[in-house]
Parts: C-alpha cells; structure tokens; sequence
C-alpha cells in the first residue's frame, strides 16, 4: 500500500482520480485542494475514510506543502487554474498556482526524495492547422498560445529542470481535452449540456471548425496510474485516445442526443487566440508501457455523461448562474 498526496483532488479530473485509486487499489489517498471556485467537496462524497482524508489549503503554502509531502510516497499535482477563457480575463491566479505552486511542490519532493507526478495538458505545444496530418509527440517543440497554457508549459519546464539538476523522481505526462462526470459548466461538453437542461441554446465560439482529442477522464487516470506504477524517471508520456472532432459536431451531437433540432445553437463571439487543433500521438505510452484506453465510443460516453449532469443537478447548480453571467459580459 503506497500514499498518495493528490493536489487539486476536489476539482474534475483529481476528484475521479482519487475515487478510481479508493475504489480500485489499495493505496491510501490525501487530497490537497485550496477549494478555488472550481473546487468542489461534493465531488469526493462518499469515500471510504479508512483510505481517504481531505485538507483544504493552497500549494503555494510552502510549510503545509513540506509537512504533506514529507508524510506521503508520492505527489500526484492536478491543481491548477485550467480555464483558457478565464487566464485572458485576469493571469494572475494562473501565474501563483501554476507556476510557483509547481515551484513549491519541486522544492519538496526535492528536500524529501520523494516521487512525483505532474498533470499536464498537450495545450503546451500551441496548436496544429486544420489540414496538416502530423499530431503531438513528445518531441514537438513547446509553444503555448494562453496565459494558461503558458504557465502550464512553464511548470513541465521547471519538472524537468529539477529531474536534471537536482535529480527529482519526476515523470510528467501531457493530455488532450477530457470529458466525463464532474466537470465545471464552464467547460465546453458541460456548459452546453446544461444550457440544453436550462433551455438556453449552446454557444458556439467563432465558426466552430476548431478541433479538439476528447478523452474520458477514466481513461486519463488510468494512464496516469499506469505511468506512476510503470513510467520511466525523467520521462515525459502524451495520453490520448484518437478522438479528434470538430467543435461543431460536437454540439451538433449533443443537440441530437438531448432530443433538440441540430441548429438550436447560437454562434458567439471567438475567444482571443484560440487554437485550431489539437492531436495526440499516443504511440509511447501505449508501446512502452502498455496502455490503452477503454472508452472508445464517444457518442456512448457523452450519452453517459449527460445522463450523470441530467442525475446530479445540486453538483452544478450552485456554479451555473455565476458562470452564465462571467460568460455573458465577454458576449459569449
Ligand atoms: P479543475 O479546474 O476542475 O480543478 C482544479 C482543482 O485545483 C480545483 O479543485 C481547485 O480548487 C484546485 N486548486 C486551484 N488552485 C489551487 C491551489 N493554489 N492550491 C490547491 N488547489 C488548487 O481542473 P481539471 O480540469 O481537473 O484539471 C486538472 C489538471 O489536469 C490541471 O493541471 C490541468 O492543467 C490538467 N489537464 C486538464 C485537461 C482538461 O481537459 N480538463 C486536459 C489535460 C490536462
Ligand atoms: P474548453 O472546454 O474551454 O477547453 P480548451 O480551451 O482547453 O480546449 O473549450 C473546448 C473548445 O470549445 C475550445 O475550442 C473552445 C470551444 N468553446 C465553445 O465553442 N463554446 C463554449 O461555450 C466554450 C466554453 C468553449
């Protein structure tokens, strides 16, 4: 039995994360979240609490950082501010978590030898044209559009940095867009979920060519438990799932599934510097250590995710007005 301290655990993919290593291992868990507007208690509702404990409190604390990492085998880092729209509006948060919460987390694993894992997304390397066959590997040079993206590039930089000069346990691994139960409404899949549920028309940034890779969320952790059990120190492994769609049909889809005409939608206006498309090639981690995903049916995963917003009204009801009203002062 190993312990895992998991930063960002109340948000969308940390919070399944540590409900999938509760249910499925025998490690015991700590979440480390600050509870920021995307946190959520209620997402870790129901864990067993002989193997699960919960601590409010930033990253960028660096004693309470030292005390946990020391008391843990392994770091797992999800926190972050993930929100590409919000980083345009106010960096600044994105600067402190992602950046020199990282920072704090590297000086601790460093002080006590212990190993680490960083979540990070394929947004580092900017985007791809819509026509141009290649995807992501592990070599394609960094070059981040957002103040996000930026700050999450930065943190995979300081990691390796570490790994080479002070010879950190790190491995790192870089995702495509997730989708799955849980996720914040001001997300693309559940934004317009809900909106479907609420009777507002989805929104559409721009013209709605823009590609993103969704992945379940499932099948993310799992790749992420596979790199921690398997994954090589110093090693960098991309996670997808070969789910390239077009912003477009994914709301088309989501219309269709919900029992709405396809048209229902509003287009709104662009977000500044958004990326055309992202692609993932899985190659590594699934020749090196064996891994593929199981959700290999998008149209029964989104199925299975609007019926989990449909059950789980009280989740994102709190956070959907606010939300909304954010989105409405920016004309989207
Ligand atoms: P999220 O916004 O749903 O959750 C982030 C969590 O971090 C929240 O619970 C929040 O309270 C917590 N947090 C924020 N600042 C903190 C701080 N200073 N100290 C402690 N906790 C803090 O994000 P998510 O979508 O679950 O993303 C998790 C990780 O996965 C991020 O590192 C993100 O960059 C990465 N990632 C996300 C995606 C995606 O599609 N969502 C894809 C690839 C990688
Ligand atoms: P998002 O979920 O914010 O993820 P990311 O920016 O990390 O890719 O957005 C996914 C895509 O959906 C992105 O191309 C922007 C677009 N989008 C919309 O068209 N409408 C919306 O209401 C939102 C939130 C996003």
């Amino acid at each position: 039995m190993l312990t895992l301290l998991v930063t960002g655990g109340a948000g969308f993919i940390g919070s399944n994360f540590a409900r999938t290593v509760v249910a499925e291992t025998s490690h015991a868990v700590t979440v480390l979240d600050s509870l920021s507007y995307a946190g959520n208690t209620g997402s870790l509702d129901g864990l067993d609490p002989t193997r699960f404990r919960f601590v409010r409190g930033s990253i960028t604390d660096a004693r309470l950082v030292d005390e946990l990492v020391a008391a843990h085998d392994i770091v797992v880092h999800f926190a972050a501010e993930s929100h590409n729209d919000n980083s345009l509006n106010d960096p600044s948060p994105f600067i402190q978590t992602n950046l020199v919460g990282t920072y704090e987390l590297l000086q601790a694993v460093r002080r006590h030898d212990k190993r680490y894992h960083h979540i990070s997304t394929d947004e580092v390397y900017g985007d791809l044209e819509l026509d141009d066959p290649a995807r992501f590997t592990e070599t394609t040079p960094y070059n981040p559009s957002s103040p996000y993206s930026a700050t999450k590039a930065g943190s995979d930089l300081l990691v390796r940095a570490w790994v080479r000069s002070f010879g950190v346990q790190a491995t790192i691994s870089n995702c495509s867009n997730n989708y799955g139960p849980r996720q914040h409404v001001e997300k693309f899949i559940p934004r317009q979920i809900t909106n479907v549920i609420d009777g507002i028309r989805p929104k559409l940034y721009g013209a709605g060519a823009n590609v993103r890779d969704w992945i379940h969320v499932d099948d993310h952790n799992s790749a992420v438990l596979r790199i921690i059990e398997a994954g090589q120190i110093g090693e960098t492994y991309l996670i997808g799932a070969d789910g390239e769609k077009d912003n477009k049909s994914v709301i088309e889809l989501i219309l269709t599934l919900m029992g709405q005409p396809t048209d229902a939608y509003d287009h709104v206006n662009d977000r500044a510097g958004h990326d055309l498309r992202y692609a993932i090639d899985s190659s590594k981690l699934r020749t090196e250590l064996g891994w593929t995903p199981r959700y290999r049916d998008f149209e029964a995963g989104l199925a299975a995710t609007i019926e989990w917003y449909r059950s789980n009204e009280a989740w994102w009801r709190p956070m959907k007005a606010a939300t909304e009203a954010n989105y409405a002062k920016a004309g989207q």
